[in-house]
């Protein structure tokens, strides 16, 4: 695939001959920042860079608490205290990390839902959904293991009930276990590894964020109306798109305004409301905390692996195949398993949700059923919980295995627009007039 036709950079200065002969980092420069970008995206394309900017954010503030933190049993604790209260400005820097983890998943989860309705992972965009999993499961191991180092009491209990997770892998589970920890139990050899790995993963994120972005500009974005750009001409082109810069910079630029306001709210005045009190008691391995919960962003996967409490057994025999625990330790990987295969899964030839009557509901009761789960995972899991953690997990498999598949061959999809033009202009007729010649000169 070619891309989209457009300008491409032509160094006008000797400098600017000399540099590109060598380096052509200024002609990658501008055609990442004059890519065109479709006219209609609206506001649920902006996650992606506010992703981008908390992943920077998270970096700087993780590396100016390393100045201060100590990876220790012994130490840890009271060097995160100390952070809050002797370091200048420690107190934001650790309540922006902390709340920054949260703002990372709420983008994530947002980019996600969004990449689901608008069918933005369907060919040819598969690269791009793939690799995006990758990430999405390099960040929960990056914060599970963050969430270990200030070493309070739920940081030393999550850590040992989801270690455990792998003690029911069949076989070599207990020494992968021991492996994994560093000794029998979780300990200092364990909370050194998670702050290596801690420190070590975003940067890993960040190479990956740039395959991701690599990808989707080699595709070009997708859009609301899921209808690709004109590729037959440069002029046709044009006339779906506009540059990234400044159109779509300083939207960007505004949406991310809003939300540090927001942001910047929560830190200064609700630090502490989305972290669990019990975290601010230092750990003992000798007193179990009475309900053991991770942080709301994992706990939908949480739900999932507690719903499962019964064993694939051969009917009639009680013979056991799979236990109950590694049951549950497969059905939580494989939820994220099957929405990594949705390109593969959705069966319909139209891409956009919006002209997919019968899909909308489906998809809205997605929304629902992640929310649901979310609340399960959060609540012991006594009286109606276990029931409602199993429907929501069958639901969740059911919409990616079941429920995709089939709607494409039954769903009688409405008509979408023949072009992204077409689409501004119904949208927009105001704007349409000029931004035809809102392009680059030629
Ligand atoms: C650190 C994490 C991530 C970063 C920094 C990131 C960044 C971006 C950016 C900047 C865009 C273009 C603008 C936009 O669509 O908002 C994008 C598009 C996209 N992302 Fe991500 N992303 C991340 C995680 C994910 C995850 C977890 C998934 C899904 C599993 C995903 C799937 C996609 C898809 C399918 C597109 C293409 C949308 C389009 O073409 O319109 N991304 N991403």
């Amino acid at each position: 695939m070619g891309g989209i036709p457009h300008d491409h950079y032509e160094p006008k200065s000797g400098g600017e001959k000399w540099l590109q002969r060598r380096l052509p980092i200024l002609g990658l420069a501008y055609d990442t920042l004059m890519i065109p970008t479709p006219k209609n995206l609206n506001w649920m394309w902006i996650w992606g860079i506010v992703l981008v900017f908390t992943l920077v954010l998270q970096i700087i503030t993780g590396v100016v608490l390393v100045m201060h933190y100590t990876p220790h049993v012994d130490l840890a604790f009271e060097s995160v205290e100390h952070i809050m209260r002797n370091v200048n400005g420690g107190w934001a820097i650790r309540y922006m990390h902390a709340n920054g983890a949260s703002l990372f998943f709420v983008a994530v989860y947002l980019h996600i839902f969004r990449s689901l309705y608008y069918g933005s992972y369907k060919a040819p965009r598969e690269v791009t959904w793939i690799i995006g999993m990758l990430m999405l499961i390099l960040m929960m191991a990056t914060v599970f293991m963050g969430y270990v180092l200030p070493w309070g009491q739920m940081s030393f209990w999550g850590a040992t009930v989801i270690t455990g997770l792998f003690g029911a892998i069949p076989f070599v589970g207990e020494p992968l276990q021991v492996w994994l920890l560093g000794g029998p139990s979780v300990d200092n050899a364990t909370l050194n590894r998670f702050f290596s790995l801690h420190y070590l993963m975003p940067f890993l994120l960040l190479g990956l964020t740039i395959v991701h972005v690599w990808a989707f500009h080699t595709t070009g974005n997708n859009n609301p109306t899921g209808v690709e750009v004109r590729r037959t001409s440069k002029e046709e082109a044009a006339k779906d798109t506009l540059p990234f810069w400044p159109y779509f910079v300083i939207k960007d630029l505004y949406a991310l305004a809003v939300i540090l306001v927001i942001f910047v709210a929560i830190v200064g005045f609700m630090p502490n409301y989305l972290g669990h009190p019990d975290n601010y008691i230092p750990a003992n391995p000798l007193a179990t905390p009475a309900h053991i919960v991770p942080e709301w962003y994992l706990l939908p996967f949480y739900a999932m692996l507690r719903a499962i409490t019964f064993p694939i057994a051969i009917p009639f025999t009680g013979i056991e195949i799979i236990d109950a625990k590694f049951f549950g330790v497969l059905v939580m990987f494989g939820s994220l398993a099957v929405m990594a295969a949705v390109p593969w899964l959705d069966t319909s030839r139209v891409r956009s949700g919006r002209y997919r009557p019968m899909f909308k509901w489906w998809f809205a009761l997605l929304v629902v059923d992640f929310f649901v789960l979310m609340w399960a995972g959060a609540m012991p899991a006594e009286g109606l919980v276990p029931v409602i953690s199993l429907i929501g997990t069958v639901y969740w498999f059911g919409y990616f295995l079941v429920v995709l598949p089939l709607l494409g061959l039954f769903e009688e999809p409405l008509e979408q627009p023949a072009t992204i033009e077409e689409d501004f202009a119904n949208n927009h007729p105001a704007d349409a007039e000029g931004s035809a010649s809102a392009q680059p000169a030629e």
